[in-house]
């Protein structure tokens, strides 16, 4: 699990990590990771941070082609997985086109919720992070999706906390490189990054709802975490963006919902060192030497405090998952021949599962995926992106847009996960400087404590999951669904234990 986010070391402050230690998560795609971090790091290849804005990267409404989409949908209709249990819901996946002349496709996963509700219920977009990381790897089959994959890696089984039953639910591999998504043009693996990212994310969504028209209309929210912090607000303004400019509303949004999101640069970086030291893990005397200036990513000579700092963060923190700082490791990602007894919390070495059934050829098929034949195997985290061109210091700007415009922002936060902390995000809501509305209190879900809130003016709603990791989904599954079911309906959580 750890594995997954990376990516999120890199680009952030932790960047500078590189220039001291071994790699923290090793696997494979850590290795792709390492020469993303060596080509930043070399002169001249100087990441865009800058902020985000619709304007610089789409200047003509025309740029925005809607395909003709008629009986694909038919076709995308997934008949049934290999391995899977009989369920009551449709499952489609397939391609998109994004770019027809460099031949550039983002793949998608849908489920719907059941028959009898899939007509009334919202439509929601999931959103992993990275960037790299694959939504359907994730999201899809180890937090919110209807399957988990058994330890045979080739049998699947229900996750009772599927988010949906509470709305349609879609998954999407973005941008190329990233699980099956691809492009002809090989130049489109490097030249990726937050603007380009949410201009496709876009142009894939308005073509996906040509293709399910029944969705033109539907309310519409976007939920993920990690460094979907970026990608959720970056997509929504977009949103906002075109419906402001068409005069209508081409996709209505209502709401997002992010967890344990990078947000601010900053925020980020002195909460994990905070949290860490909070939680015993690093040195209050490292996490002051890391807090300081002289320790800053832009800083070119570090002090011998500085580098002291570092070695010892990277001996404190190698060896446990930073991710669910109290877990247990994976220590064998070796299949078992038949299926170890499940839990609804994730078994730490699911990922490995998980990459074994999604390269299974019958797999493929059914899913109708790597249609080209890809020279290359699906990961859960991208070893094929070799470079990320830009990524806004901060997206706290929009965050305060979206309040003004009356869109339900929700964020929340894993209280145990250590890479992007609660108190990292905390720091962020205090840079909004918001007055409460609601003031901080135990939340309750399934007659516990499920985590503690705060709303400030405006609507924005703070909630923190009792004892959920970087993907609370997948350590704290009932604590999440009740949380979705809140936001959906835009109620309040829970403030007693008997409240339903
Ligand atoms: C990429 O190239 C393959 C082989 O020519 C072709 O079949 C496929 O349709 C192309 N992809 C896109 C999105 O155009
Ligand atoms: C860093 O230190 C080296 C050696 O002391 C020096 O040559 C260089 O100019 C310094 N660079 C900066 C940006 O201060
Ligand atoms: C995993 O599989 C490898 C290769 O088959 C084997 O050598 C190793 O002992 C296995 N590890 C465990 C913990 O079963
Ligand atoms: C899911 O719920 C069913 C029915 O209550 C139960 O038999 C099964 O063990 C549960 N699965 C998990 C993984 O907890
Ligand atoms: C695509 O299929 C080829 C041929 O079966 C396989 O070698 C490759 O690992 C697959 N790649 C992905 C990304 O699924
Ligand atoms: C939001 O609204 C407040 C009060 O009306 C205003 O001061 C602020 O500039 C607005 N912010 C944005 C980003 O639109
Ligand atoms: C906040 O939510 C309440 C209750 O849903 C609603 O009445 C109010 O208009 C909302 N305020 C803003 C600024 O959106």
């Amino acid at each position: 699990m750890g594995k997954a986010i990376c990516f999120v070391l890199l680009l952030s402050f932790h960047i500078i990590l590189s220039l001291f230690v071994v790699e923290i998560c090793g696997n494979e795609q850590v290795r792709a990771l390492h020469n993303l971090r060596r080509s930043k790091l070399r002169g001249g290849s100087e990441i865009d941070r800058s902020e985000f804005k619709v304007e610089e990267f789409v200047h003509d409404e025309d740029a925005i082609i809607v395909h003709p989409q008629e009986g694909l949908k038919e076709k995308d209709k997934i008949e049934r997985l290999p391995g899977q249990p009989q369920v009551k819901f449709s499952q489609y996946g397939s391609y998109v086109t994004i770019d027809k002349v460099a031949g550039n496709a983002f793949y998608y996963y849908f489920v719907e919720a059941p028959q009898r509700s899939k007509q009334s219920l919202p439509l929601l977009l999931w959103l992993n992070g990275g960037p790299g990381c694959s939504s359907f790897a994730y999201g899809g089959l180890q937090e919110v999706g209807p399957f988990r994959v058994n330890s045979d890696g080739k049998t699947l089984y229900k996750n009772n906390y599927s988010w949906n039953n509470d709305a349609n639910l879609l998954f999407l591999e973005s941008p190329v490189g990233v699980g099956f998504s691809y492009s002809n043009r090989s130049s489109d693996y490097s030249t990726y990054g937050d603007k380009r990212t949410a201009e496709d994310n876009y142009l894939f969504l308005v073509n996906w709802l040509e293709r399910f028209p029944e969705y033109k209309g539907r309310e519409f929210y976007i939920c993920g975490e990690s460094y979907a912090g970026h990608y959720i607000p970056q997509l929504a303004n977009t949103i906002l963006e075109f419906n402001k400019k068409a005069g209508k509303t081409i996709i209505n949004l209502k709401g997002i919902l992010i967890g344990n999101a990078v947000l601010d640069d900053e925020a980020d970086s002195k909460g994990t060192y905070d949290f860490l030291a909070s939680h015993a893990i690093i040195s209050d005397k490292a996490a002051y030497e890391l807090k300081q200036k002289s320790c800053d990513i832009a800083t070119v000579n570090r002090t011998s405090e500085c580098v002291a700092a570092f070695i010892e963060y990277e001996k404190d923190t190698s060896s446990i998952d930073s991710y669910n700082i109290y877990a247990p490791v994976c220590k064998s990602t070796n299949l078992t021949a038949h299926p170890k007894k499940t839990s609804p919390v994730i078994d730490p070495c699911s990922e490995s599962y998980v990459e074994a059934y999604v390269n299974r050829g019958d797999v493929q098929e059914a899913l109708h995926a790597n249609v080209t034949k890809l020279k290359y195997d699906w990961k859960p985290c991208s070893n094929v992106i070799t470079k990320w061109v830009d990524t806004s210091s901060t997206v706290l700007p929009l965050i305060t847009q979206f309040l003004n415009n009356s869109l339900r922002v929700w964020i929340f936060s894993g209280d145990i996960d250590g890479v992007v902390p609660v108190t990292s995000t905390k720091y962020s809501i205090d840079k909004l400087k918001l007055p409460i509305q609601t003031g901080w209190h135990p939340w309750f879900a399934y007659g516990e404590v499920g985590g503690y809130t705060e709303i400030y003016k405006g609507n924005l709603t703070f909630a923190t999951v009792r004892g959920g990791a970087h993907q609370v989904p997948s350590n704290q599954p009932a604590r999440a669904l009740s949380l979705i079911k809140h936001f959906l309906k835009g109620t309040p959580l829970p403030e007693t234990k008997t409240a339903p």
